[in-house]
């Protein structure tokens, strides 16, 4: 959700590489259907996050709100490897609360990957959203279980509460942390207790626009 406002293009190594007919084609969910087919989908299964907190940690300030992340200068417009994590991404799993924050923003369906909310309490999926939205119901490890069925393997977690559930059971891969140099004080949190410690490794660390820094974490297994 932290480049939501970026202008996502499709334009990747995955659509290069794919069938002539394919990298003609701008109808989004047929690619998506159309590399499947082919083959040319992510084999290997993943959980990756990839998401913005303050220097203290939270994901939003208590009322949800993410001004304080929207604000950062970016003269460059750089995309802080976005566009290159989506590409290595097959669809993200939402929280019900992100997805509602999605919705009330003011933009075009920012995802060009198909989004699978996690909740068990909506119903259905409103009806603006239903062509790019799917439900999924149950626990983590169930949704997991219907994604993989269907080949979709490489996945964004994204949201707070989310996250930590996917950590809770030890499910998550890759964490992409970019702090911003500001400290909330109180807000919604990126992590929360855990059952055991959880290992990472630092694969790389990048500064942007002098005042972000980006770590690169990967689960040692
Ligand atoms: N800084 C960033 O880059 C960034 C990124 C993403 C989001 N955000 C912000 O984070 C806030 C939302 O995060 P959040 O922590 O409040 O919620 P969240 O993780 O987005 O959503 C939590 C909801 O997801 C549903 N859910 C279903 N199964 C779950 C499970 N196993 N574990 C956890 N949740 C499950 C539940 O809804 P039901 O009750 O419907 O089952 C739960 O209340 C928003 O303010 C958003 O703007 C910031």
């Amino acid at each position: 959700m932290f480049h939501k406002l970026t202008n996502l293009s499709f334009t990747t190594e995955i659509v290069n590489n794919c069938p002539l007919h394919l990298s003609l084609c701008s109808n989004k969910n047929y690619i998506f259907q159309e590399l499947k087919k082919f083959n040319l989908m992510n084999t290997n299964k993943r959980n990756r996050v990839y998401i913005a907190t303050s220097l203290d940690g939270y994901i939003a300030d208590k009322n949800g709100g993410i001004e304080w992340l929207e604000n950062v200068p970016n003269p460059e417009n750089d995309d802080m490897g976005y566009e290159a994590f989506m590409t290595e991404t097959d669809a993200i799993i939402m929280g019900r609360n992100t997805f509602e924050t999605v919705c009330s923003f003011d933009i075009p369906w920012p995802y060009k990957i198909p989004v699978f909310v996690l909740s068990n309490t909506l119903n259905s999926i409103p009806n603006p959203y239903q062509e790019h939205v799917q439900l999924l119901r149950g626990k983590v490890k169930e949704a997991l279980k219907q994604l993989h069925g269907k080949g979709i393997n490489s996945l964004y977690i994204d949201g707070g509460k989310l996250i930590q559930s996917f950590l809770k059971e030890d499910l998550i891969d890759e964490l992409i942390i970019t702090t911003i140099p500001i400290l909330l004080g109180e807000g919604i949190p990126l992590f929360s207790n855990l059952d055991k410690p959880l290992q990472f490794e630092c694969l790389s660390s990048k500064k942007f626009t002098n005042s972000l820094s980006q770590n690169h974490y990967i689960r040692l297994r």
